[in-house]
């Protein structure tokens, strides 16, 4: 029976190496959720509870590998905790519930999500309690926790803005799509995923730790192909779509 220390390692190399195949991979396949959804992908879910399995994984896989430490209640890695579930909390349990008109999602994607993150969100609980001597108070004026978490914040609300015109865009029943305006839009055609991976690069440098670096890396990996996915989509269906955005990156991707 392997330890918690090799479990966590097991842990670590798989969700490394989702990002790496899932970077590769999307670029040629589109994931099959949202607009993107199309025939030959199995059964499918409710949006709602495809959400909830998908994410929820995340937060109590964190919750209950974090509170089951003896670092759990030391100011720095309950600081970090408190990012890490004030953002999956709301995604998990809240979001589902807000989204209008919210496509279908195939059985196999919410599985592979389910998965990922039940390894994620355990890992990082086990990196910030665990293998952290260096979260103690000082850390609260180290520049990489001050830098983090300011820019944690940031993505957090880039993220939520941008979830919020999003919904703004369909009134409760309606289906369809319509050119978002307002926010980061501006620049940009997903804010939501330029705010989410300013979010984890935040959290990363905050907690120092491979894991958080590893989940960094893993959302770029998944959002930036799917935001490119979503900004040709966008100029195909909309012959006004304006030219100056970009995809993901402002000014640049
Ligand atoms: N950490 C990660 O790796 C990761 C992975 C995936 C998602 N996320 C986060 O989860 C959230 C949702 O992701 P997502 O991939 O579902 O985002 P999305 O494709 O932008 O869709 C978000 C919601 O807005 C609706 N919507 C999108 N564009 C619209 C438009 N032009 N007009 C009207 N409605 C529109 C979608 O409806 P439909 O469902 O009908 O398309 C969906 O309900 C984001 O904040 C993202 O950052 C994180």
């Amino acid at each position: 029976m392997p330890d918690s220390f090799e479990l966590y390692q097991y842990a670590l190399w798989f969700v490394l190496i989702f990002a790496a195949v899932n970077f590769v991979l999307l670029w040629f396949v589109v994931a099959p959720y949202g607009r993107h959804l199309r025939k030959g992908w199995g059964p499918t879910l409710n949006p709602r509870v495809a959400w909830i399995l998908m994410e929820a994984p995340s937060p109590i896989g964190f919750a209950l590998v974090f509170f089951a430490s003896a670092r759990a209640f030391e100011l720095v890695p309950l600081t970090l905790a408190a990012l890490f579930l004030a953002h999956y909390v709301y995604r998990s349990f809240i979001y589902p519930f807000r989204t209008r008109g919210g496509a279908r999602k195939p059985v196999l994607t919410v599985s592979f999500g389910s998965v990922f993150n039940i390894c994620n969100g355990s890992i990082n609980a086990y990196a910030i309690t665990e293998l952290a001597p260096h979260l103690q108070a000082s850390w609260l004026y180290d520049p990489r926790f001050l830098l983090g978490v300011a820019l944690f914040g940031f993505g957090y609300a880039v993220n939520h803005q941008a979830d919020e015109i999003l919904r703004s865009l369909r009134a409760p029943g309606e289906t369809g799509y319509k050119i978002p305006y307002g926010g980061f839009y501006r620049w940009i055609s997903c804010p939501n995923y330029f705010g989410e991976i300013l979010e984890w690069v935040g959290f990363a440098l905050a907690a120092w730790t491979p894991a958080a670096a590893v989940f960094a890396l893993f959302t770029a990996s998944n959002l930036v192909p799917r935001a490119v996915a979503h900004h040709r989509w966008y100029h195909e269906k909309f012959s006004g779509y304006p030219r100056e955005r970009r995809a993901v990156l402002p000014f640049l991707l």
